[in-house]
């Protein structure tokens, strides 16, 4: 391993040393208390948390616990610059608490936004029959389920890609659902309805219900778009109705006062230096998921992005990425990207403009944080092409060079529901049971670094 930093600086700033971080991870166990094993799906998907599917989502227990021990003042700013479908956001502000962050998928955005709102329950449940009945057709003797006078509303740019996933009557129904939503003058509502719409689209296509990467089911029996929409509208008010309960009143009044969300890059937070106390995140893993592909069903029908092969290109972890004049500051995540390049020279660029990336996010994290805060990097290894990618024990190291201490590791176990468990060890992209032959994440770590 060549070491960039001299030892005496090392000890001199209390940082551990490549060496100390991976005995370190070698002698640490499993903690238990961490595996959250005992909550069934109703537990983790209470109130808004079962708006949206999203992939590798937290689970909102561990926010939980983490905001419980790191801050025990019951007060507080909670940032997380990857939110995704705002795990942690709906966790921060259902506790009074300040919270921001961003997402640079437009999706997550309004989702998180819609999560982590509040509505008043009497009337978003007149709000929804309204729409249900708006989108019918009740006449003196014939009552239909969408209304012929209401024109679909189909994003004609990307008209071949709805053909591709959707028949063609699934597209007439969405369009009139879409149809109907847009005419809703009350913005939080519509974008309650949007979500809603946004969530359906997978069991109204012709996609591989089963498979959170696109793969199409020419067999597939698509479930029926209004049917879809009321059950997840119903569904999703109850939620909400269970989020208002625990809400404090403050935020239920005025939720803008306590959310600054923002669909930007990790590096760009919209808070000013020294203001958060607490970070919790997951960020995204090197070529791994490709969100922008997984949400594609509802790029296009939402109309969120102008041209998908630039859009993608902004997620980090992509495997459209690559630096030609920047280099990671890890020395782990150098040794990770000098092996990869003996097996395949294009993914170790992927994996090295990763941790390039993920190394500015940690600039980004210690720049808004005040000082005694800390920030919780949730992340697993994995391994590639016979390559073992370290990428907790990388950004145990790294955080150091942003400015933190490292604080502590914690060990989990990853409830095997939420997260896949397998890789293709060529491709590295999450397969399905059947066509895997690695190990993906069978526990994960919260690395927790201290700005002092
Ligand atoms: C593991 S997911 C986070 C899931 C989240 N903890 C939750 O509970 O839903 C990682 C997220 O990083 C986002 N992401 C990828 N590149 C990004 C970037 N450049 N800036 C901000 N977010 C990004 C992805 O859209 C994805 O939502």
């Amino acid at each position: 391993m060549v070491h960039l930093l001299d030892d005496k600086v090392r000890l001199q700033h209390q940082m551990k040393s490549p060496e100390e971080i991976l005995r370190l991870f070698d002698t640490i166990a499993v903690d238990s208390d961490w595996s959250f094993a005992e909550y069934r799906r109703s537990d983790t998907g209470k109130w808004t948390h079962g708006y949206h599917r999203y992939p590798a989502k937290f689970i909102p227990q561990l926010v939980e616990r983490l905001i419980d021990e790191y801050l025990s003042n019951g007060a507080g700013h909670v940032n997380d610059p990857f939110y995704g479908c705002g795990t942690t956001i709906v966790t921060a502000v259902s506790r009074g608490l300040l919270a921001s962050g961003t997402d640079i998928n437009e999706i997550a955005n309004l989702i998180a936004k819609v999560k982590s709102t509040p509505i008043q329950p009497d009337y978003l449940g007149r709000k929804i029959d309204q729409f249900l009945s708006r989108v019918m057709h009740v006449g003196l003797t014939e009552r239909t389920l969408f209304d012929s006078r209401v024109e679909p509303l189909i994003p004609e740019r990307h008209i071949e890609k709805i053909d591709y996933w959707f028949t063609e009557q699934s597209k007439i129904e969405l369009g009139k659902l879409l149809r109907v939503i847009s005419q809703e003058d009350d913005i939080s509502i519509r974008d309650f309805l949007l979500v809603a719409f946004s969530h359906i689209l997978k069991s109204c296509s012709i996609w591989l219900q089963r498979s959170t990467k696109p793969t199409r089911d020419r067999k597939k029996n698509a479930t029926k778009a209004y049917h879809a929409m009321r059950r997840h509208l119903k569904s999703m008010q109850r939620g909400n109705e269970a989020f208002c309960d625990v809400v404090p009143a403050e935020v239920r009044d005025s939720p803008d006062k306590y959310l600054n969300l923002e669909a930007n890059d990790a590096r760009s937070q919209p808070v000013a230096d020294n203001s958060v106390d607490l970070v919790v995140t997951s960020s995204p893993y090197v070529t791994s998921y490709e969100y922008a592909d997984l949400h594609q069903l509802s790029t296009i029908w939402l109309d969120l992005a102008d041209d998908l092969t630039e859009y993608k290109k902004q997620f980090i972890g992509t495997s459209l990425k690559k630096y030609q004049n920047k280099t990671p500051r890890s020395e782990l995540a150098l040794d990770v990207v000098a092996e990869m390049r003996q097996r395949s020279p294009k993914l170790a660029k992927e994996i090295e403009a990763f941790f390039v990336d993920m190394q500015e996010v940690f600039d980004e994290s210690f720049r808004v944080l005040r000082s005694g805060g800390r920030c919780c990097y949730v992340i697993g290894d994995t391994r590639l092409k016979g390559v073992d990618i370290l990428n907790a024990e990388a950004f145990a190291e790294a955080l150091q060079y942003s400015g933190f201490r490292l604080d502590r590791i914690i060990k989990r176990e990853i409830p095997s529901k939420v997260l896949p468990q397998k890789r293709d060890e060529k491709t590295g992209r999450f397969a399905s049971r059947n066509n895997a032959n690695s190990e993906a994440y069978p526990v994960e770590y919260i690395v927790v670094a201290l700005k002092e």
